[in-house]
């Protein structure tokens, strides 16, 4: 197995940030303690979110299909068991876990497919959760040049601009519903702001799938212009980038 990821998993590792604080506050609020709680993190990664709950006293295991990713995991969190997975094909019992968790990661599964699967694995009353952290500074002009830059240059780069209208799974679809109810459970976005280094903002690009997908002479033209943008708003090469992350609940039927 492989992710389109995995050849920038260092970039990846060293430059994606990590989830603000409020978003476990309001998962452990609305889904229960997580301290001694199992929780799944598919789609993991390099475990940025595996790591904040492990903090948070759960216990983790992170599932992904990119062995180079979760070699990063492995390395930035011995303790967090790493298993290389499908989440289209969990490797779980039916109804034996309490909390699946999704960070960055639910648009790459196939909607149906993924819902099928957390509706089987998911105990009766348990919980799945999803979040995303974006760059959110529409408005301001250095941003708006950025994000058209992207769109024009980038064939993949749509999800963004879909996340509220199409992420949010249809759990009242069809395999869902034949195999147990799962119903929305609640949403909260956290506005933040993002202080980065421009060499951090220029890496965490390399690893994002648009810029990955790209040809090597577009890709280094493309990031060249990312950072004459950014170089001309923030000439002292510290970002400060407002960032929303919006957290999405369901859960399975008691
Ligand atoms: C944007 S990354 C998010 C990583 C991490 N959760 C984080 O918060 O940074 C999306 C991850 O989903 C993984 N992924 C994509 N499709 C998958 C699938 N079918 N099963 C498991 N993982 C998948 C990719 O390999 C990638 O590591």
């Amino acid at each position: 197995m492989g992710s389109l990821f995995d050849s920038a998993a260092d970039q990846y590792d060293a430059a994606r940030p990590s989830y603000p604080p409020s978003v476990f506050d309001e998962l452990e609020r609305r889904t229960g303690p997580l301290p001694g709680r199992l929780v799944l993190d598919f789609g993991a990664g390099t475990g940025i979110a595996s790591r904040q709950l492990v903090a948070r006293g759960a216990t983790v295991v992170a599932l992904d299909i990119g062995e180079q990713m979760l070699r990063r995991a492995r390395v930035r969190g011995p303790q967090v068991p790493c298993v290389v997975a499908d989440g289209h094909r969990m490797p779980v019992r039916d109804a034996a876990v309490e909390l699946l968790t999704f960070a960055q990661a639910w648009h790459w599964f196939d909607g149906p497919r993924a819902t099928a699967e957390v509706a089987r694995v998911l105990k009766p009353g348990g919980y799945w959760a999803a979040w995303w952290n974006r760059a959110s500074a529409a408005g301001e002009r250095w941003f708006d040049q950025y994000e058209a830059l992207l769109e024009r240059e980038c064939p993949g780069y749509t999800w963004r601009r879909h996340l509220d209208t199409e992420l949010e799974p249809d759990w009242s679809g069809g395999p869902v519903r034949e195999r147990g109810p799962v119903e929305p459970a609640g949403t909260l976005v956290v506005p933040w702001t993002r202080h980065v280094s421009a060499t951090d903002w220029l890496t965490d690009e390399r690893s994002k799938s648009y810029i990955i997908a790209l040809e090597p002479v577009v890709r280094e033209s493309v990031l060249a212009e990312v950072a004459a943008i950014i170089g001309a708003q923030f000439p002292d090469g510290r970002l400060a980038v407002r960032y929303e992350t919006t957290l999405i609940l369901a859960r399975k039927a008691p």
